[in-house]
């Protein structure tokens, strides 16, 4: 049987609507995002970088993700929330099914793991149970230092192959939806025309379903570095500081 959220985000594609995603990590952000009536709403790894002030999403675990998962739970109503599985939890079908269920037990809507035909026999044991999921393919955060950086994917015929072949085989195992992070257009265009539920990109160009930023990038809250692909619509790193200025000057009666 095909998972409720599978279904209904391929009829909002088959419809021809696009999603607006956004990633949340905390209660009073999720909240707004979900009242402003953003689409799906990502508990993403990411947190690890902005949020948490490491390196990479490397040395992200499952308690920092229940943490921030149920606190953005209690924040949403109506976008179905998804939430990551960090580095090092799904490499066999066991632990991965077993670390999916502590996600859904702390709220997730659905999961979302990073890789392709590789993680298939991962991917089945979470979507035979009936847990919804998402993929992840193209540029693997968790993967950067094996990868040694962060690398465009689908430049040569070979790679946008191998990426449309992992993505059928996502959709096939009962992917909801799977994010194409750093894919050359043209491939994510590709990949996009050739399955039914929707991509998400991400410095993967327009022709995506859906669209997914670090919200940090959106809200111009991390000012330390900025994707060149982000459109900043704010800039609240700028308000932070101008506020904590003003409190300063007003404590020390300047
Ligand atoms: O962790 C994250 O924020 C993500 C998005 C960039 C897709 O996985
Ligand atoms: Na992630």
């Amino acid at each position: 049987p095909v998972h409720a959220l599978t279904q209904q985000l391929r009829d909002r594609k088959a419809s021809g609507e696009k999603l607006a995603v956004l990633t949340a990590y905390d209660y009073p952000t999720a909240r707004l995002f979900d009242e402003a009536g953003i689409d799906l709403i990502l508990v993403g790894d990411s947190l690890g970088m902005v949020v948490l002030g490491l390196p990479d999403t490397t040395g992200v675990t499952m308690n920092m993700m229940l943490h921030h998962a149920a606190a953005v739970r209690r924040g949403v109503k109506k976008a179905p929330v998804i939430v990551d599985l960090p580095a090092n939890t799904y490499g066999n079908p066991d632990h991965a099914l077993h670390n999916a269920e502590r996600l859904v037990a702390a709220g997730a809507d659905a999961v979302k793991l990073e890789g392709g035909v590789d993680m298939i026999d991962s991917v089945r044991a979470i979507t035979k149970e009936g847990i919804a999921y998402v993929g992840h393919i193209g540029m693997l955060p968790q993967s950067v230092l094996k990868e040694g950086g962060y690398k465009k994917k689908g430049r040569t015929e070979d790679g946008a192959s191998q990426l449309l072949e992992d993505a059928v085989a996502l959709e096939e195992a009962g992917a909801a939806a799977i994010v194409l992070e750093s894919i050359v257009p043209d491939v994510a265009a590709r990949i996009s025309s050739s399955i039914k539920i929707p991509t998400i990109g991400i410095g993967a160009g327009s022709a995506c379903d859906a669209q997914v930023l670090v919200s940090h990038d959106l809200l111009g809250l991390f000012p330390w570095f900025v994707p060149p692909f982000a459109v900043q619509e704010a800039n609240l790193a700028m308000e932070i500081t101008r506020a904590a200025r003003k409190f300063v000057e007003r404590v020390k009666g300047e």
